[in-house]
């Protein structure tokens, strides 16, 4: 998406060959406009996929999801993290292990908002090793519903998570492919939409 991509040129930090910042238009300050289009893009991208529910998980997930649901004019169903958590059987959980972090963490969505006959889409702001955007195809797997496809705002394709979700046979659309943060330098992958 060409407007990210010139977002991302002008205004991301490499912080390292591994971490890009974009505390200036995505996970600190926001910018609406760009969040607008990114929401479209999405709807967009699964418009034929009879969406019934967008889902991400707290918190830098929230802008982008949120303008998708937005433009698909569905709900925003958002996954909550907690350290541990004493079991609920009012809720799907699953573990979310961060290799960035090193830490697990539980997240979980309350089994009375999620049904067998709805359609989700996941989105998120980074894909880097995948883990979130799988402990959400497992909370979307326990409630017998489908994933009707994973967006994702930028993934870091140096990183491992786009093939563990694509050799699971999900679809996961990116609006940004980052193939390398060397030296400094944001190298951007193939364009895949828009
Ligand atoms: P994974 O889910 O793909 O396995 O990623 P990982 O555990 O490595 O990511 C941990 C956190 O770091 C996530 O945010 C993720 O969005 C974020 N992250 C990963 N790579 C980058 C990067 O290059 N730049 C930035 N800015 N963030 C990155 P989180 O812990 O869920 O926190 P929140 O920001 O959503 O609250
Ligand atoms: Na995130
Ligand atoms: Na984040």
């Amino acid at each position: 998406m060409r407007e990210l991509i010139e977002k991302i040129v002008e205004e991301g930090e490499v912080l390292s060959e591994h971490v890009l910042k974009v505390d200036r238009f995505l996970n600190h300050q926001v910018d609406p406009v760009l969040m607008k289009r990114i929401g479209e893009t999405f709807a967009k991208t699964f418009q034929n996929e009879s969406v019934t529910k967008v889902l991400t998980l707290e918190s830098s997930g929230i802008s982008p999801a949120l303008m998708t649901a937005y433009a698909l004019r569905v709900p925003l169903l958002i996954a909550r993290k907690r350290k541990s958590l004493t079991l609920q059987n009012d809720l799907y959980t699953a573990k979310v292990y961060s290799f960035t972090k090193q830490e697990e963490i539980e997240i979980s969505v309350s089994r009375s908002l999620l049904h067998e006959d709805d359609h989700v889409v996941i989105i998120d702001d980074f894909l880097a090793n995948g883990q979130a955007a799988l402990g959400l195809t497992e909370i979307v797997k326990q409630a017998n519903a489908k994933v009707a496809g994973i967006g994702i705002v930028i993934e870091k394709a140096f990183q491992d998570g786009g093939t563990l979700l694509r050799n699971r046979g999900f679809r996961v659309v990116s609006l940004a492919r980052i193939a390398s943060l060397q030296g400094g330098k944001v190298q951007f992958a193939e364009e895949v939409v828009c």
